[in-house]
């Protein structure tokens, strides 16, 4: 069992996750390195496409991010949600208003992530399908950089509720009630199939699927719903 081994757990744990997840993976770490102070961790943020190149090519241990790949074969456990909602400055004319129709977004400047963003993607997918199309304003590889942006007032934008983990949404930004958001996704921890993970990933991995979700959510994240 677990506690049996709990003596023999020490050394690195390699970590990739999606940008979104860094908002409240280091947090996790936190009771994790409690339980076992042998454990050092090496944690590097990509994008989906960068986290994509980092597994095919075996870097590291585990990869938590929120769209499992098609065309890698892997294994995937999903463990959390990450609800997309769209963003606006707190004195936006839109902030308080129910059931905004989406299409009235077109009329907004609007900041996007890169390419190679999954969250890009998730949004991109969305307004396809409803026909919406946005004036794009300024494109950013940074949802910090997209945040200050939106304060700064240079439009709207799409990010997960999770980069709001430690300000909430009271502050200077505020979650827009649009038709069809937020858009549903999930984060999931992921590792290519048969790969043989070391004892410590292996807790690791029992730890996030029954403990992060409950971690996570001692964040602000409470205080947004
Ligand atoms: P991104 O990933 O940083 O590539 O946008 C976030 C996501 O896929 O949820």
């Amino acid at each position: 069992t677990i506690s049996d081994l709990k003596g023999l757990k020490q050394g690195q744990l390699k970590l990739s996750v999606i940008t979104t997840a860094k908002y409240f993976v280091p947090r996790l770490l936190g009771p994790f390195c409690q339980r076992y102070p042998g454990v050092d961790f090496a944690l590097q943020v990509f994008n989906h496409e960068g986290l994509l190149a980092r597994m095919s090519e075996n870097l590291d241990d585990l990869y938590i991010l929120s769209q499992v790949p098609e065309n890698l074969d892997v294994a995937a456990h999903q463990f959390l949600e990450n609800p997309l909602v769209v963003l606006a400055q707190r004195e936006h004319p839109l902030v308080g208003q129910q059931k905004i129709p989406i299409e009235r977004l077109s009329g907004e400047p609007f900041i996007m992530r890169e390419e190679g963003s999954g969250t890009r993607r998730a949004v991109e997918k969305l307004f396809n399908q409803e026909n919406i199309s946005v004036k794009v304003k300024l494109e950013l590889g940074s949802n910090e950089a997209i945040k200050q942006a939106i304060v700064g007032g240079l439009g709207l934008s799409v990010l997960s509720l999770h980069t709001l983990a430690l300000e909430g949404a009271t502050g200077k930004l505020a979650i827009l009630d649009v038709e069809h958001f937020p858009i549903e996704r999930n984060w999931f921890v992921v590792y290519p199939n048969g790969k043989q993970l070391s004892v410590v990933a292996t807790a690791f991995l029992e730890y996030l699927l029954d403990e992060g979700k409950k971690v996570a959510e001692e964040t602000a994240m409470d205080k947004l719903h």
